[in-house]
Order: C-alpha cells, then structure tokens, then sequence
C-alpha cells in the first residue's frame, strides 16, 4: 500500500486531497498543528470513520519544526508527501511577514533536507501559487511566464518554487511545483473573497445580515474548483519525471462578477452604482443597499488580474478543470445556505 503524508491537511485541499488519496488506496497521514481550539474539522468524518483505522493517521506537528518533521517521517516513512501547509492569505502575510517566510519558504527547505539526509526516494509536492506572477509580465499565465511576486506571501512561495528547482537539479529529488490558480469549494476558508460572499449572500436570504463589505471589486482571478485540482496534485507526482504545471481554468471573473452572480443564485439582480470606494452594489427591484466598500479591505499592493494557460497540463498529464464559473458559485451559495438553515 502506497504513503503518502499531507502537510496542511486541515485546511481547504489537504482535506480533499485525503479523500481522494484513500479513494485511491493510499494510507494516508496528516501533519495537524496543536490548537487552542478545534481545527481539524474538514477532516472529523475521516478521524471518526472506524473503517478507516488503517488507513488514516494524524501527527502533531509544524513545518516550521525540524525535528517534528523528522518523527513524522520516521513513523508515517512516506512515498509522497503533499506541503500544502501555509500562512495562506495574501492580506495577512502584509502583517505577518517574518511569520510568513518561516512557514512559506523555510517550511518548505525543512522538509526538502529532511529528504536529502533521510531517504532520496520520496516525491514531494510543493504548493506553489499563481500570486508569484502577481504584478503580471504577460496576459495569460504559463510556466514559462516571468514571475513578479507583490505580496510578502508571494515572495515566501518564489523562495519555495525555487528551492525545489534547485534540490530537483542538485540532489535528484523527485519534487514538483503545482502554480495552481486560485481555487474555491464550500470548505474555503471564510475569509477568503469567494467564501466570504457565498456566505454573506446566504446568510442576507436567511435574513442574518443586510450588506457584504468588500475591498477591491475589480481584481480579476481565475477561479475553479478545488477538488479537481487537488486531484491534478496527484497526477502531477505520478508523471514519469519531476516537473512544475500551472493548474487554472484560463478564464478569469472579477469579484464584482462574483458578487453579481452570487446573488442571482437568490434571485437578487445586482446594480452597481458609483465610483471608486463609493461604489455600491443595490438590488434592481428594493433599491437596498447590499455591497458596500472598506478600503481596510484593499492591499499596499495588489495582484489585478491572473489568468491561467494550463495546456502543459492537459497535454503531459491528462488534467484539465470541469466545473464552470457560474456552477463553482452555485454550489457555494447553496452550500452555505444549507449551513445556515441546518442549524
Ligand atoms: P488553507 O485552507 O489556508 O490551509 C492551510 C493549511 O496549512 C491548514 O491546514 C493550516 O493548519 C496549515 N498550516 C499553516 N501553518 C502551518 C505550519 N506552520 N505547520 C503546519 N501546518 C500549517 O489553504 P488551502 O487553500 O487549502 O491551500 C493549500 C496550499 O495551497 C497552501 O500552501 C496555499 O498557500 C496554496 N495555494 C492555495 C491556492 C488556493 O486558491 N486555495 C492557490 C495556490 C496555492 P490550521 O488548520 O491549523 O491553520
Ligand atoms: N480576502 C478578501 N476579502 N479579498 C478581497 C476582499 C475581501 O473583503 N474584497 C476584495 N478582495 C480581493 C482581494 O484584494 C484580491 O484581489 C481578491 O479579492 C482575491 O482575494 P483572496 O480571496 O483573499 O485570494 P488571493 O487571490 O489573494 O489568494 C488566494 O489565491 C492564491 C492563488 O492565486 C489564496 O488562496 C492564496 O493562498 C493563493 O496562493
């Protein structure tokens, strides 16, 4: 029976990336990091599934601790593991950038040291990030595209990119780069644009709040859908040779687009009114306001518009995205309306 271990397991993809990963016969292991609360429930209905004793383990551990590393490897003795850990939000990592290169960027060395001294012969997957093209040198995205990283979390994840370059090229590691784009479900985090609309949008047709307020509404992003890259993850270890892929649709929305087609799934037709910060989104037919503006929202530097080109992909490993735009929005507003009316 093949290992592999998850970094990040409790987060939106290593908790997919587990399903899928026993689905395909895998026993799997989770790095979960010790909490003052409950963290790990993206992943509950494994740990509690009695079918799945042998085939579902998790450890206590941080990237950022060497020797945590080391006892995982020594009892999960992996043949893949997946570093989907991470200070993920771009916004964050602007108050939080020293914390963000330990975890980001060193986590990454950690773990890549631990391979070379212990045992060469474990592939590694690195959640590497569209936010490296940031402030883009080129309309449509591939891996050919130079990067320019504007965040302290985009610059952690080039330090990463490159340092599994480098150990695939000096040591002969097995370690690939997934530049996946941005992608979303119903376990995004919530404060993540796209959640946090499928869930305020949610909770004003349960009448549980009156308006969303949001910060940049025209980024652009190229949104999909994350179970379907979390599967691309797995492909992209099984390849013949160790190499980097762009996972991404190639179509990019803003999140204004997103806010509108948020609310038609509740049958709000959206209008949007006024300029800059003082745009609002209103309802077509009550004339409420809905969407508003915070600039405590907006970034000292912002990624404007990322769009994917993910034909190597399709080509080399056979992956490409299904879930359409106005499907992926479909199916967060409604999951977040059943959250809400369940409890
Ligand atoms: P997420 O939901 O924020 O999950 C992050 C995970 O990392 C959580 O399990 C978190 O644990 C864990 N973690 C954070 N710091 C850690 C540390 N020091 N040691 C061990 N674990 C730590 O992120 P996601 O959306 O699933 O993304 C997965 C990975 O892909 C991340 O590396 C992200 O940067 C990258 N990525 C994401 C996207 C996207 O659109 N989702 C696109 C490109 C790249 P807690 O639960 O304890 O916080
Ligand atoms: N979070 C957030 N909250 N973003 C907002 C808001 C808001 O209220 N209003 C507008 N935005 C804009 C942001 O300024 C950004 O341009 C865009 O919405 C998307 O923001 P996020 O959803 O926070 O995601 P991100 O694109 O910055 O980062 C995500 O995708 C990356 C891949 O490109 C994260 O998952 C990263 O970990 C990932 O690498």
């Amino acid at each position: 029976m093949k290992k592999a271990l998850i970094t990040g397991i409790t987060g939106q993809d290593g908790s997919y990336l587990a399903e899928i990963l026993i689905q395909k016969g895998y026993q799997v292991h989770g790095m979960v990091r010790r909490s003052s609360s409950f963290n790990t429930n993206r992943i509950d209905h494994l740990i509690e599934n009695k079918a799945l004793k042998d085939k579902f383990f998790f450890h206590h551990g941080d990237i950022t601790d060497n020797n945590s590393i080391r006892n995982i490897l020594e009892k999960s003795n992996p043949d893949e593991i997946y570093n989907l850990a991470a200070q993920s939000h771009v916004r964050v990592s602007f108050d939080i950038p020293d914390y963000t290169a330990q975890v980001d960027a060193l986590g990454t060395l950690n773990f890549l040291e631990a391979i070379k001294q212990n045992n060469k012969k474990i592939k590694f997957y690195q959640a590497s990030s569209s936010e490296l093209y940031g402030k883009i040198q080129e309309d449509i995205q591939n891996e050919n595209t130079p990067f320019y990283p504007r965040s302290p979390y985009g610059v952690a994840k080039l330090y990463a990119y490159w340092i599994i370059k480098n150990y695939r090229e000096a040591y002969n590691i097995f370690a690939c780069n997934g530049i996946l784009f941005n992608h979303e479900s119903p376990r995004r985090g919530e404060t993540f644009v796209t959640r946090k609309i499928s869930k305020e949008v949610a909770q004003i047709k349960n009448g549980k709040n009156t308006k969303i307020i949001l910060g940049n509404l025209d980024a652009k992003r190229d949104w999909g859908y994350a179970p379907e890259y979390c599967e691309g993850m797995w492909q992209i270890l099984q390849h013949s040779s160790p190499d980097d892929f762009v996972l991404a649709t190639g179509k990019s929305h803003s999140v204004r687009e997103f806010v509108s087609e948020a609310f038609k799934i509740i049958g709000i037709n959206i209008e949007w009114i006024g300029k800059g910060v003082n745009e609002k989104g209103v309802d077509k037919n009550s004339k409420k306001i809905l969407v508003e503006i915070n600039p405590k929202y907006f970034r000292p530097t912002e990624v404007d518009s990322l769009t994917g080109d993910y034909s190597k992909a399709k080509k080399i490993l056979g992956w490409e995205p299904k879930t359409k735009f106005s499907k992926l929005v479909e199916i967060m507003v409604k999951s977040d309306y059943d959250l809400i009316t369940k409890k």
